[in-house]
């Protein structure tokens, strides 16, 4: 079984770019793969997050998972800050990575806008997310396209640790969806959905309300031309929508702009389709955040087993770069 594992950030509520680009994956592919999903708290202080909000998402995100299909029986949920080898293993890292090639990292340089009070942590970030990855020995790593280059970076430590101070590391390679691997905002097509832009008609949260997804779609962004036909460059809204159709029905976009004429059809369909995909999800979301209790006891779980595996990679990395044994 190949090792597996990617992350979420709890800095906001889960929706559709997360799901079609990483998690829809990870629900198919599991039972097939011996896979670990974490929810990452330390990332998400990279930025400002108020504390009892932090808490509340963390558990938030883990009922997400769930309720998108995740069975805790076959795969292993944790919480990034729970294993304390993740921020361990990073500082080695640091040690190997060079302020250039962190400089180089297209997502620091949109979130901190090179201003002065932007935090160290988002500058060191991406190593924190590689040794996430290098921790668990992890072959593939399920993200949406805006990862790629975190995983190049990932790639390149892996390489670097390795040839300095032995083989301690499994290099891991990116799967990244081939529909809906970069979902974009229903309002500014041209800009990926995401949770830190404040664009409520834009984002389309996971387990929102069946007449919201409908009002979104309706409002979504097309142009004036009015042909529908799948060009991501010339007509970004349009192609946008038939990306989620496409990713909700398993038809290819060029196909489904064939069948309409009218963009009030297509975002109909459209609407349909994300509320048949979303809404058992939202049931299943609604029930596990009335008991708690138990998402934290799997958690817990997790973490024991996550612990391990990430202590003994840790351990191996201490000793090949030369710290003494305690
Ligand atoms: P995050 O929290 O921003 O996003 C989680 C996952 O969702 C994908 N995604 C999208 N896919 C398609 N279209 C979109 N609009 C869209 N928005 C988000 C992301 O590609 C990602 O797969 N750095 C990571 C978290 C992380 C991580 C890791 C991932 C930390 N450590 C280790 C994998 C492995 C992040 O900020 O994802």
């Amino acid at each position: 079984m190949a090792r597996v594992l990617s992350g979420v950030q709890p800095s906001g509520d889960l929706h559709l770019g997360n799901y079609l680009g990483a998690i829809q994956q990870w629900v198919a592919n599991q039972g097939s793969d011996d896979a670990f999903y974490t929810i990452v708290d330390l990332h998400a202080l990279t930025q400002s997050i108020d504390p009892a909000e932090l808490r509340r998402r963390t558990l938030e995100t883990a009922a997400g998972f769930l309720a998108a299909g995740l069975d805790p029986n076959q795969v292993t949920i944790f919480v990034q800050s729970h294993v304390p080898a993740h921020p361990r293993l990073a500082w080695l890292l640091e040690c190997t990575a060079t302020m250039g090639e962190l400089n180089r990292m297209t997502q620091f340089k949109d979130k901190g806008r090179g201003t002065e009070s932007v935090r160290a942590g988002l500058f060191t970030y991406p190593v924190l997310m590689a040794a996430d990855i290098l921790a668990y020995e992890a072959e593939f790593v399920p993200v949406g396209e805006d990862q790629r280059q975190h995983l190049e970076l990932t790639r390149n430590l892996a390489i670097r640790f390795n040839h300095h101070y032995g083989e301690v590391f499994v290099i891991p390679e990116a799967t990244i969806p081939t529909v809906a691997a970069r979902v974009m905002d229903l309002q500014l097509p041209n800009q990926k959905m995401s949770k830190s832009i404040p664009s409520p008609l834009g984002r389309i949260d996971l387990f929102e309300a069946p007449e919201d997804i409908a009002k979104k779609i309706k409002k979504a962004v097309t142009d004036t031309d009015g042909i529908v036909a799948y060009n991501p460059e010339t007509k970004p809204g349009v192609s946008s929508l038939l990306d989620l159709l496409s990713a909700a029905t398993g038809t290819s976009p060029g196909d489904l702009a064939a069948k309409y004429t009218r963009y009030g059809d297509l975002k109909a369909d459209v609407a349909d389709a994300l509320i048949t995909l979303l809404s058992p999800m939202r049931e299943r979301y609604l029930h596990l955040m009335s008991d708690p209790g138990e998402l934290t006891a799997l958690l817990r779980r997790g973490a024991t087993k996550a612990d391990e595996i990430a202590n003994a990679t840790y351990e191996r990395a201490a000793a090949a770069i030369g710290l003494l044994p305690r």
